[in-house]
């Protein structure tokens, strides 16, 4: 059984998935802690619901606005913790330094395209599917890849895809990509890590 520190920036959706799945998809593997990079983040209620500890590490607020020392205190959260594999579950900011250097092949990210399409710098969120619905492609969907130092450039493990529908704004995309693609694929993607590694 793998130790699973989940980092998480907003509303953890993804990260409830995980919780959910625990124990039927997500068999090799169990949740031992949530760090989020925003206090206000509904994810850590949701991991206090699930009874997981869950700390609060800001960039600017607890590492003097400096990237590295962020690096460095979440890589030393995750040590503590004994975590073998991390999950980038909504986590909107790109990792860096020694945290990808200690975790090489065992960091998974969810991304809500179908990478190559609509990834990289400044694509999270809202932007991705508000470019996807500019673009007019009529399908999207989401991708679970390992993180390497290249933006949204790692190793692909498992992509699912979504049809675009009339009508479609950039809110009522994100939901159906987040319930046809991303709940299911992250799950599935962080089993397959934690199986493997
Ligand atoms: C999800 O759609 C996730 O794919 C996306 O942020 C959302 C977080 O939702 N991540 C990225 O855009 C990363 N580049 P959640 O907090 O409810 O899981």
């Amino acid at each position: 059984m793998k130790n699973i520190g989940v980092l998480i920036s907003g509303g953890g959706t993804n990260l409830q998935a995980l919780i959910d799945k625990q124990g039927s998809v997500l068999k090799s593997g169990r949740i031992v802690c949530v760090c989020s990079n925003s206090s206000t983040a509904y994810g850590l209620k949701r991991a206090e619901n699930a009874g997981i500890p869950t700390k609060v590490i800001r960039k600017n607020a607890d590492c003097g606005g400096d990237m590295d020392e962020f690096n460095r205190q979440v890589c030393a959260y995750m040590k503590e913790m004994k975590v073998d594999v991390i999950v980038l579950a909504g986590f909107l900011a790109v990792l860096g330094g020694e945290l990808l250097d200690e975790y090489t092949d065992r960091i998974v990210n969810i991304h809500p395209s179908l990478i190559p399409s609509f990834c990289g710098d400044g694509f999270y969120g809202l932007k991705v599917h508000e470019e996807a619905l500019k673009y007019g492609v009529k399908v999207t969907g989401a991708t679970a890849h390992l993180v390497n130092e290249i933006t949204d450039g790692g190793k692909i493990l498992l992509q699912k895809a979504v049809e675009i529908q009339e009508g479609d704004t950039p809110e009522i995309l994100q939901k159906r990509v987040m319930e046809e693609a991303e709940w299911i694929i992250l799950p599935e993607a962080v089993e397959l890590v934690c199986k493997s590694v």
